[in-house]
Parts: structure tokens; C-alpha cells; sequence
């Protein structure tokens, strides 16, 4: 068994800097097994279950393949398809499916129902999207850094532009305190994270090393940076109503061509968690341009598409990283 044995992975303030690293490690080395064919499968008959309260590509699949990959088996329970919230509490759902499962892997609102899985269910359960935090994400993010830069991790020079309030937003910010890095969260400040977060983030930074900075200036955010991101600017859940206003608020944090310029760093590199809104290939896409003339948002699709983007790197990670927090805890 290994150190995270039976452990939960709800949040990133619930791991030690030496934690977390260790599993983007352990994930480092399970994608260079798979690539080389020579993986060990570890969780043969081992058995997850997989609740999603909201729509997911990237972290259902990589569950998904994770699973197989190691010998596990999953079952995924969609948002219509259980009984959970609805006509079942979260309590009592926990000790049913911790009594035919080995984890439980869960996507909702909120924190406070992985929580409560989590202090019923027996078994491990893991976050896999809340509006508070995005933890398995993080994993991916940090591999993906690490594998894209020379430079050590505390030397990490990263922006976040965009909505900060919320899950993507606040786990960059407790992440790179964690981590050690030099993290800049790149808003409006009435999009920042609040200020219990902030706090966490600065009481992290103590003992990590990491400089953390707020700031509305794009220039001051992403100068000398070497990875910039950002998210969706309405996130699942949010009415269509919010739309005028981030549009409005957030177009200047928008990535553009000129806000790498602005970096002063020819290498920098692109991250977005993804799905992104940078072109009309998408209904939400198409409704946007109809209604607001604009062809993206967040991001545009000439820096999508650019050299700098590892956005594809970012989103296969999802699976190497999943997977390693499979094994560390179920192994
Ligand atoms: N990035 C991410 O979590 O994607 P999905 O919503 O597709 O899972
Ligand atoms: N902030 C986004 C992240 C999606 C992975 C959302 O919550 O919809």
C-alpha cells in the first residue's frame, strides 16, 4: 500500500506539498508505463463508481480509461440516473454504494455533498468537479507545467485571467500557494476569490516560498510569466442571464495573441481546463456570436490554436493523473 492509502481527494488544501507532488510523480511515471507497454495493473477487481450531477467529457473518460487501464471496473451513474438528492440524501446514498464499492468518484454544486459522501461512504471518494474546487484538474495542471518547463516548480512563473471566484479560479490559487510558485490571479477584483481563500493561499505561501499576487492589470499579471490560462467565463450551472455581464467584465482578460506578447516570454505556454469557447463550433459558440458579434471569448482561437498551446497535453493528463490518484489510494 502506498502513503495515500484509503485516503479521500476532495480539495487540495487536504494534501501536504510533498503529497500532491508526489502524485503528479506517480502519474508521470504511470503515462510512461502506458506509453512504453508496460503497465502494471494494479486494481484488477477493484470496483468505482462514478456520480456525475453535471455533464463531463474529459474527467468521466479519464475515470473511465484509468479504471480499465489498471483492471477496474466503473459505473457511472449520469445526472438523471440515481436517486441521489432527489429521492435519496447523500448520507444514505454514501453507505449504499460505499457497501458495493471500492471509491466513489463524484461531480456536483457542492463541496459540502462530496464532504458528506466522503464522511459516510467508508471508502475512498474523490472530487471530481464542485463550484469550490477542481482538485484532480490541478494534477493535471502541474504535470502538464512540469512537462512543458525546465524550470523547477517552485521557479514557476504562472497567470490566471478570467472568473477567479469560482472552482478553476480558487484551485490555481491554493495550488500554486501549496506549491511554492509564483501565482498571479489576473481579474476584476470583484472576481477574485474570496477572501477565506486569499487567506488560505497566503498562510500556504508561509511555508511553500510562493509569491502570490492579485491584480487587475493584465500587464503587471502576466509579465515574465510562463504558463498563462484561463476558464469558461459562465460555468456549469450558472443561468444564460450572467452572460452581459462577464462579457462586459471580463473582455479585457480575454487571451490574446497580445496578452502572450505582453509576457515578455517567447516560450510561454497556454493552459485552459477546457471545454474553451474560441471559435463557432459549438452551439453556445454560435449563440454568443449571434447575440454579442464576438467568434470567442476567454480565449481567442488564434492562441487555442497556436505553438503555445498545451491545451491537449493539459486534457490527456486528466487520465494519467486520475489514474494515479486511483492507484495511490486503492492500490
Ligand atoms: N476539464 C474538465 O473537467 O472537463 P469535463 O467537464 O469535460 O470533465
Ligand atoms: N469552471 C468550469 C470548469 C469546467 C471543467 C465549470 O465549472 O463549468
Amino acid at each position: 500500500p502506498t502513503a495515500l492509502a484509503g485516503r479521500h481527494f476532495l480539495k487540495e488544501l487536504d494534501f501536504t506539498e510533498q503529497e500532491f507532488l508526489g502524485l503528479v510523480e506517480l502519474a508521470a511515471e504511470l503515462k510512461a508505463a502506458k506509453k512504453a507497454g508496460t503497465e502494471t495493473r494494479y486494481l484488477r477487481g477493484r470496483n468505482i463508481a462514478l456520480i456525475f450531477e453535471k455533464t463531463s467529457t474529459r474527467t468521466r473518460c479519464a475515470f473511465e480509461v484509468a479504471a480499465a487501464d489498471q483492471g477496474a471496473s466503473t459505473t457511472y451513474l449520469d445526472p438523471s440516473g440515481s436517486q441521489i438528492g432527489h429521492k435519496e440524501s447523500v448520507k444514505d446514498t454514501a453507505r449504499v454504494l460505499g457497501r458495493m464499492f471500492d471509491a466513489i468518484e463524484y461531480r456536483g454544486d457542492s463541496q459540502a455533498g462530496v464532504e458528506e459522501l466522503a464522511a459516510h461512504a467508508g471508502v475512498p471518494v474523490y472530487n471530481g468537479l464542485t463550484d469550490d474546487w477542481h482538485p484532480t484538474q490541478m494534477l493535471a495542471d502541474v504535470l502538464t507545467m512540469t512537462e512543458h518547463t525546465a524550470k523547477p516548480v517552485k521557479e514557476i512563473a504562472f497567470a490566471y485571467l478570467g472568473d477567479a471566484r469560482f472552482n478553476m479560479g480558487n484551485s490555481y490559487l491554493v495550488t500554486g500557494a501549496l506549491l511554492g510558485l509564483d501565482v498571479r490571479i489576473v481579474a476584476p477584483r470583484s472576481y477574485w476569490p474570496a477572501q477565506e481563500i486569499v487567506d488560505r493561499a497566503h498562510a500556504l505561501a508561509a511555508t511553500s516560498g510562493a509569491r502570490i499576487t492579485l491584480t487587475e492589470s493584465v500587464e503587471e499579471g502576466v509579465r515574465g510569466a510562463d504558463f498563462v490560462a484561463t476558464d469558461v467565463w459562465v460555468s456549469m450551472g450558472e443561468p444564460k442571464e450572467v452572460w452581459d455581464e462577464r462579457i462586459t467584465a471580463l473582455g479585457p482578460y480575454a487571451v490574446t495573441m497580445d496578452v502572450l506578447r505582453a509576457t515578455g516570454n517567447p516560450d510561454v505556454k497556454f493552459l485552459h481546463c477546457l471545454p474553451a469557447f474560441h471559435d463557432l463550433g459549438t452551439e453556445v459558440g454560435r449563440d454568443i456570436h449571434a447575440r454579442h458579434g464576438l467568434d470567442s471569448l476567454e480565449v481567442t482561437d488564434e492562441v487555442f490554436e497556436s505553438v503555445h498551446s498545451v491545451v491537449f497535453d493539459e486534457a490527456e493528463n486528466r487520465l494519467h493523473t486520475i489514474k494515479a490518484v486511483l492507484v495511490a489510494t486503492l492500490a
